[in-house]
């Protein structure tokens, strides 16, 4: 991609520093989106904990249940175990709903991966999977597109390019 400022194809650090300010700025927007709404948070990806240290900040007084395959996140970024769900996906989302928590307001599904397949048929299984854990007008903002589920599709905060990240609101 030709970035208008430099004309010149955008560098790997370019696409990195793109799609990182994109998450933040879902996630803000997020913040404002679902501040009338009851519920939890989800964070999809636990990785190296930048995104759940942030939605922590966002929501200091909403439960925050995150999930991962495994923990490697920084050590100041690790949920406690009482909102940690480890595993795959494919398993603990679906033993998260059979849990009976409340359902949640927003979640964020950070799970992409250098694996485009992979990553697409991860999340084509996501989008109805959520659905039995969130409520009407939860927010989903995803670095993944979900394109198994209609939910309306959100514009995205100014400057973010589509594509790098997506927004949906549930019916
Ligand atoms: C892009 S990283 C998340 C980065 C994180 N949000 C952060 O800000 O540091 C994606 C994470 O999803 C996890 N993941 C990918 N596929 C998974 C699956 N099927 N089940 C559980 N975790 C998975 C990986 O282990 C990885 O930690």
């Amino acid at each position: 991609m030709l970035t208008a400022k430099t004309l010149r194809p955008a560098s790997r650090l370019d696409a990195f520093i793109r799609r990182i300010a994109a998450q933040r700025a879902c996630l803000n927007a997020a913040a404002a989106l679902i501040a009338p709404l009851d519920g939890p948070v989800l964070e999809l990806g636990l990785g190296n904990g930048r995104t759940f240290d942030h939605l922590r900040t966002l929501f200091p007084a909403r439960d925050i249940y995150v999930f991962d395959i495994e923990v490697a996140a920084h050590p100041a970024c690790i949920p406690d175990n009482a909102h940690m769900r480890l595993g795959d996906f494919r398993e603990s989302l679906p033993g998260f709903a059979r849990e009976g928590k409340p359902p949640a307001a927003l979640v964020h599904a950070d799970i992409g991966s250098p694996d485009r397949a992979r990553d697409a048929a991860l999340a084509a299984w996501l989008g109805p999977a959520l659905v039995p854990v969130v409520r009407p007008g939860a927010i989903v903002a995803t670095d993944r597109a979900l394109v198994t589920v209609d939910w309306e599709a959100l514009d995205l905060p100014a400057g973010i390019v589509p594509g790098d990240y997506s927004m949906y609101r549930v019916r």
